[in-house]
């Protein structure tokens, strides 16, 4: 009896010091004074307020807002009457769609990005091929995967409804008197869209694209308002930086603030997702693979061709800004090693919106950590990121930290809905 319970004894204990051995590097007790700043400066207390945007008036109006909601629920604008932007950027999925490819219409090529915080950035879409948020609106009604409607429609369905029609015309005056003849017109149509388009005196042409334009300004006013909530990390961080930071293990547990431990040292992921969004705004080459059957895609060195060609942008006609304001668009990089590159992501929210990547490449936010641990050569250009050489367990504690990266938005819950269920 005795025997049996030594034995046991000494089995217990020593699972016990198996399992104290397999433990993961317990914590820094005291992070050091640069550490605690890169922490800090990483927290949502410090996110300023939104970049004001001269390019569109009506950013900061709440009416414009209100309206760019309506429009941002109507499945109306689509050719086909099932499609609006909440039908990708959807509300309850932190304005994603969890799907690896965007559906619209039809597939499209790539993977639709949360939109919340995103009107900090000065560039959108994964090549930046578009530098504001209001022109950036302009493209899914017109692309024919996405919403499949053209500009002349848009505004006709606008016209044909009496309250989008009054609150269109109180916020920017009455709409352009449209022609009968043509039904349908856009430069970026199909053939006979284009055609008709083509046809149309150029007056009647900018009438009409200075209305489409106000719609994308009251569609980026609304996108205004779609806020980061506070996250677990972020009461770590502010607990760190506070008089009496003690309550701040209680917060993060050892295995989260070693992976963040990683995240702004030896994975050196701070290089591009830094600031309190987690991103720079800028373009890296990071080795993903491409998606299956499509060419290696170009990424930013395309984007800014096409942004600097694009009539709605802040240079062009339908502006609202100088062209002393536009300092993104002129002073863009524009060279070689942009080849691949797409832009760095939020990381806000991250564990809630697989898959990953511009083509929705990668399903599980392990697998993302291990692509960053083997940084593979890139199909195009080079891979910037080079090899962490992390351990299994260190890979798992980068995941558990990018977990603690997860809230519910700062947004006031009516703009989370369509305007009609209210
Ligand atoms: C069919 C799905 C779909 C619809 C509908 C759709 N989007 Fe998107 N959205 C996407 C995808 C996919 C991307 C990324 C495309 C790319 O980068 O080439 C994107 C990109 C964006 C971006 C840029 C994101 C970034 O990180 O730079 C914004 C802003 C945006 N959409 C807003 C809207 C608005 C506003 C509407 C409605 C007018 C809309 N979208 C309709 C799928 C969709
Ligand atoms: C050289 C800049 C750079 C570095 C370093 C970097 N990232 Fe990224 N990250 C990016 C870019 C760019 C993308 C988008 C790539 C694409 O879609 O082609 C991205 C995408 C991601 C995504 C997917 C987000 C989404 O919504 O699709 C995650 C998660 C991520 N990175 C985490 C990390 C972690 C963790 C580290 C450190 C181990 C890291 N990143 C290091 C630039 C970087």
């Amino acid at each position: 009896m005795k025997l049996k319970l030594l034995v046991g004894i000494l089995a217990i204990s020593g699972l016990a010091m198996l399992a104290w051995s397999w433990r993961p590097a317990p914590p820094p007790e005291v992070w050091s004074p640069a550490e605690l700043a890169l922490i800090d400066s990483l927290s949502l207390s410090n996110l300023p307020p939104l970049p004001v945007d001269p390019s569109n008036q009506m950013a900061d109006s709440d009416a414009a807002a209100k309206f760019g909601q309506l429009l941002y629920f109507d499945t109306g604008l689509s050719s086909n009457g099932a499609v609006s932007c909440a039908t990708c950027h959807q509300p309850d999925q932190y304005f994603t769609d969890g799907l690896p490819l965007a559906v619209g219409l039809e597939a499209g090529p790539r993977h639709t990005p949360s939109l919340v915080g995103l009107s900090y950035s000065p560039w959108y879409y994964w090549d930046g091929r578009k530098d504001s948020q209001w022109a950036q609106a302009l493209a899914p009604l017109e692309a024919s995967h996405e919403h499949n409607i053209d500009r002349l429609s848009v505004l006709r369905y606008i016209a044909n409804n009496a309250e989008l029609r009054g609150t269109y015309q109180q916020l920017f005056g009455a709409l352009p008197d449209l022609p009968t003849n043509p039904i349908q017109a856009s430069p970026k149509g199909n053939a006979e869209q284009q055609a008709a388009w083509q046809k149309l005196p150029s007056a009647t042409q900018t009438v009409i694209n200075s209305a489409f334009a106000n719609l994308g300004k009251s569609l980026a006013a609304y996108q205004r308002k779609l806020r980061p909530g506070r996250t677990r990390f972020d009461d770590y961080a502010d607990s760190l930086s506070a008089e009496n930071p003690k309550t701040a293990s209680d917060l993060l547990n050892a295995e989260e603030i070693a992976g963040l431990q990683l995240f702004i040292g030896k994975g050196q992921c701070v290089n591009c997702h830094n600031g309190p969004l987690l991103t720079n705004n800028d373009f890296h080459n990071t080795g993903v693979l491409t998606t299956l059957g499509e060419l290696p895609s170009m990424g930013r060195y395309d984007g800014i061709r096409a942004a600097r060609q694009d009539p709605f942008n802040c240079l062009g006609d339908y502006s609202d800004a100088s062209a002393e304001q536009c300092l993104e668009l002129r002073f863009a990089n524009d060279k070689n090693d942009l080849v691949g590159a797409h832009k760095t992501p939020t990381l806000r929210n991250v564990a809630a919106t697989p898959p990953y990547m511009h083509g929705g490449q990668i399903n599980e936010l392990l697998e993302v950590v291990r692509h960053y641990n083997d940084a593979p050569t890139s199909m195009l250009s080079h891979n910037e990121a080079k090899p962490l050489e992390l351990r299994e367990v260190q890979l798992q504690q980068l995941t558990r930290f990018l977990e603690t990266l997860t809230a519910p938005l700062a947004t006031e819950e009516h703009w989370l809905r369509p305007p009609s269920a209210q």
